[in-house]
């Protein structure tokens, strides 16, 4: 890969910006100044230096966010604020997107990457990789309601879900629970309240397949994701429809 090219894909400037960079000396690969903008390097054996400090090549880039609420799960919108807008400038340039959507209202984990392909894997619906989620839910929860999530509950539109496992952690005038699905149909949990006649009012997502919210993450922030965990993203192995 050309060295300028490598830099502006870094984010460290336009092409014209980075062979400024170049020509004043300020880029240093394997301990010699290198003014040429074609120079060829490997990011994955030379070390490149720039202004005296380490450049680290990333190609593909995993973030978790807790997502805060008022925020949509979309790369760009011209009235709304998306979590995009929350990365650094250095993250944002490697133009990774959210991987499936949760509700302005929702929060939680949400896995923001640039690797179409597990993006893919992740949101296949053959694929039916289980989310669980906290919620608020306005009236009593009961036993009755596990059941019927237990079967698969039919949705405003007529859909049937496939089955929910649905935990009562409190009952009573408001309930907290925990429910894991495996598919990710548009405001699902709450509609699959509504199919009971209850109403979701605080809704966060707390695990996507291996993944889980690191809970020292406030709202609103992100960090990296550790390579053994994008690693356990990449081998996990989720049940396919066979039809
Ligand atoms: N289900 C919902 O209703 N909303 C979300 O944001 C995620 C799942």
């Amino acid at each position: 890969m050309r060295i300028d090219k490598m830099l502006a894909n870094l984010g460290f400037g336009s092409r014209k910006e980075v062979k400024k960079l170049l020509k004043d000396g300020a880029v240093i690969v394997n301990s010699k100044v290198i003014k040429d903008s074609k120079y060829q390097i490997n990011p994955e054996t030379d070390t490149v230096l720039l202004h005296g400090e380490e450049v680290e090549y990333r190609d593909k880039i995993y973030f978790m966010m807790n997502k805060p609420p008022g925020v949509i799960s979309a790369t760009e919108d011209v009235r709304e604020k998306t979590v995009i807008d929350l990365l650094e400038v250095e993250d944002a340039v490697l133009e990774p997107f959210p991987v499936g959507r949760l509700d302005k209202d929702t929060e939680g984990l949400l896995l923001i990457t640039n690797d179409g392909q597990l993006a893919h894997k992740l949101l296949s619906p053959k694929k039916h990789v289980p989310k669980t989620y906290f919620a608020v839910i306005e009236g009593q929860v009961t036993d009755e309601d596990v059941r019927v999530f237990e079967k698969g509950v039919t949705l405003d539109d007529g859909y049937e879900t496939k089955p929910g496992k649905l935990t009562i952690l409190s009952s009573g005038k408001r309930s907290e629970i925990e429910l894991t699905i495996t598919e990710g149909k548009f405001h699902q949990v709450k509609r699959m309240f509504q199919a009971v006649s209850k109403q979701v009012v605080f809704l966060k997502r707390l695990t996507m397949g291996p993944l889980r919210l690191d809970d020292t993450l406030e709202l609103g922030e992100y960090r990296e994701l550790a390579d053994d965990e994008v690693e356990q993203l990449r081998s996990y192995e989720v049940k396919e429809d066979q039809n």
